[in-house]
């Protein structure tokens, strides 16, 4: 839609900027004309806001060098005053746009050319420090604070980011070596979190380098993130991919995502925090996903997962050079659950693990969590697994004397890479079933002869609109 950005195309709608102002500034008459507005077409989840413009009117300069940081935020303020007139769109145009980080408004859509690059400052006084969440006690890096996201968004309705490819260039490479130092007095910055929102749409972008977590959705709803590449080296540290985290009603789906963490987390605070906090992530969708993590995760349930997991579904998964495919991290104090996670059709190549899920994971925020509170593990299935060049096909080791149990694997086959682990399942405080897996599951897996198949629900979750 914007192929061709020049202004008088891309902005028909300018006009109605001066309209909405006098309107504004005349409050008696503002709802009845407003209504006139109106019948524009106004598909908000799209690029089709009823008030457009483009970073250059606030003065960007897209030379890589010059900050956009007030262009950026002096353009956003501008537009959140059209939020209850018809939202707005920001059209970032092609080159390089050095900022800072910068706040989103309800009813608006950032929206990136595909020859668009956003650069995120290296410069640390270019990023607030904000509170912990509240669900975790503590930054992830240090205690206390930590810097705030490159695109942040919290308390909003309605927000789209998205582009014709365009690119998010966290320019990660400083806040790594940071990180690996010791150097860095807050937890770093992700790329992009949206916090408290109803009405959230991530799509069609290219992610790059991010200092730590790439997208973050929190205390969210009707989220959906789609057409994501997101590129990071394998070696970069918590570059990991999405985190839906204490999110209700998320998909995730046609994401290709190399990292240098888990692809995709799925979170829910932390210890005594997260389980004070008490809010679970649950009716999550991720389908055709594409993942390369040599040394984490296709998708992960946890580590911090203390305000609950349940109601999850993966389908149509590729794993490449990845570490495991789906993982449970959990551990003593994490509290809660993990359940009724149902996986299938996950094709994988050279994993080192198929299956893996662990109680011991530690990592505490700090020693006051609760040794009473145990997670519940239970109703985890797989059906309709092909996975080749395996090191191992199952790690499933619960917490002593508190099993996971409906674990189900149906229709699997794991081809072994020539150097294979002398054992192949590992299953300790685990109980379920299991119906044509090879090679053969241990027997705390129960197997139910074949043309059993473990349950996928047909039913969809509630549509995800805003
Ligand atoms: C917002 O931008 C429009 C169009 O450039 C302009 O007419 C208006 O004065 C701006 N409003 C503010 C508050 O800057
Ligand atoms: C963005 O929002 C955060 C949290 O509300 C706030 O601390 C920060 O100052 C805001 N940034 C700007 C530039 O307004
Ligand atoms: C955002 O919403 C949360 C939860 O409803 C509330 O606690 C918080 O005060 C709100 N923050 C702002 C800046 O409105
Ligand atoms: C988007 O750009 C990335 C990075 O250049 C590329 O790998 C990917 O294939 C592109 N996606 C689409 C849908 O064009
Ligand atoms: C994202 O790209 C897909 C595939 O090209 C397209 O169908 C969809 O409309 C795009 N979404 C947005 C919001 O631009
Ligand atoms: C087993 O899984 C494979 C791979 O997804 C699929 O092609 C096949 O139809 C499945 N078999 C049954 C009996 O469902
Ligand atoms: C198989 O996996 C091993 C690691 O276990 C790797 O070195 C090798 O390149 C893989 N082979 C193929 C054909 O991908
Ligand atoms: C199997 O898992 C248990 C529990 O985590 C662990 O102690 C043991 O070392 C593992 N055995 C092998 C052979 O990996």
């Amino acid at each position: 839609m914007w192929t061709t950005p020049g202004r008088k195309q891309a902005f028909g709608n300018i006009v109605l900027l001066g309209m909405v102002m006098v309107l504004i500034n005349t409050n008696g008459v503002a709802s009845r004309k407003v209504r006139v507005l109106d019948s524009f077409d106004d598909s908000a989840a799209g690029c089709s806001r009823k008030y457009s413009a483009s970073l250059t009117d606030f003065g960007g300069v897209g030379d890589g060098v010059t900050s956009n940081t007030k262009a950026f935020q002096a353009a956003i303020d501008n537009l959140s005053l059209y939020a209850s007139y018809g939202g707005s769109l920001l059209f970032v145009p092609p080159g390089k746009w050095l900022t800072g980080s910068f706040n989103l408004t309800s009813h608006f859509t950032l929206y990136l050319h595909k020859d668009a690059t956003i650069l995120a400052s290296q410069d640390e006084s270019e990023w607030a420090v904000i509170n912990p969440l509240p669900s975790y006690g503590r930054g992830r890096d240090a205690d206390g604070g930590r810097y705030i996201s490159l695109i942040f968004g919290t308390n909003l309705t309605d927000v789209v980011i998205t582009g014709d490819n365009g690119t998010f260039d966290g320019q990660g490479a400083t806040w790594w070596d940071k990180f690996h130092k010791g150097e860095l007095k807050y937890t770093r910055p992700y790329l992009i979190e949206i916090m408290y929102s109803q009405g959230v749409q991530i799509s069609n972008l290219t992610l790059m380098n991010s200092p730590s977590w790439n997208v973050h959705p929190v205390y969210s709803s009707n989220v959906v993130v789609q057409g994501i590449t997101i590129l990071a080296p394998v070696t970069s540290p918590n570059t990991d991919g999405i985190n839906p985290d204490s999110c209700t009603n998320t998909r995730i789906e046609d994401c290709y995502i190399v990292s240098g963490d888990d692809c995709i987390a799925v979170k829910s605070g932390w210890d005594e925090y997260g389980i004070k906090f008490g809010m679970p992530t649950k009716q999550l969708l991720i389908r055709r996903l594409t993942c390369i993590s040599p040394f984490s995760a296709v998708i992960a349930l946890g580590s911090e997962m203390s305000g609950g997991i349940e109601d999850v579904r993966a389908e149509d998964i590729t794993g490449i050079n990845s570490e495991s495919a789906v993982r449970i991290k959990t551990a003593v104090g994490r509290g809660n659950y993990v359940k009724d996670i149902y996986v299938r059709r996950m094709t994988m190549k050279t994993m080192k693990m198929v299956f893996w899920m662990a109680g011991n994971y530690g990592s505490h925020p700090d020693n006051d969590y609760d040794p009473n509170a145990i997670p519940v593990i239970q109703n985890i299935n797989f059906r309709d697994v092909v996975a080749e060049n395996v090191t191992m096909a199952a790690r499933l080791e619960g917490i002593p004397g508190h099993p996971f149990t409906g674990i189900c694997i149906s229709n699997a086959t794991i081809e072994l890479t020539k150097k294979p682990k002398k054992i192949q399942w590992n299953c300790t405080e685990i109980a379920g079933v299991s119906s044509d897996v090879t090679p053969k599951p241990c027997n705390l897996l129960k197997d139910l002869g074949s043309q059993n198949t473990c349950n996928f629900p047909e039913d969809d979750f509630p549509i995800v609109k805003f």
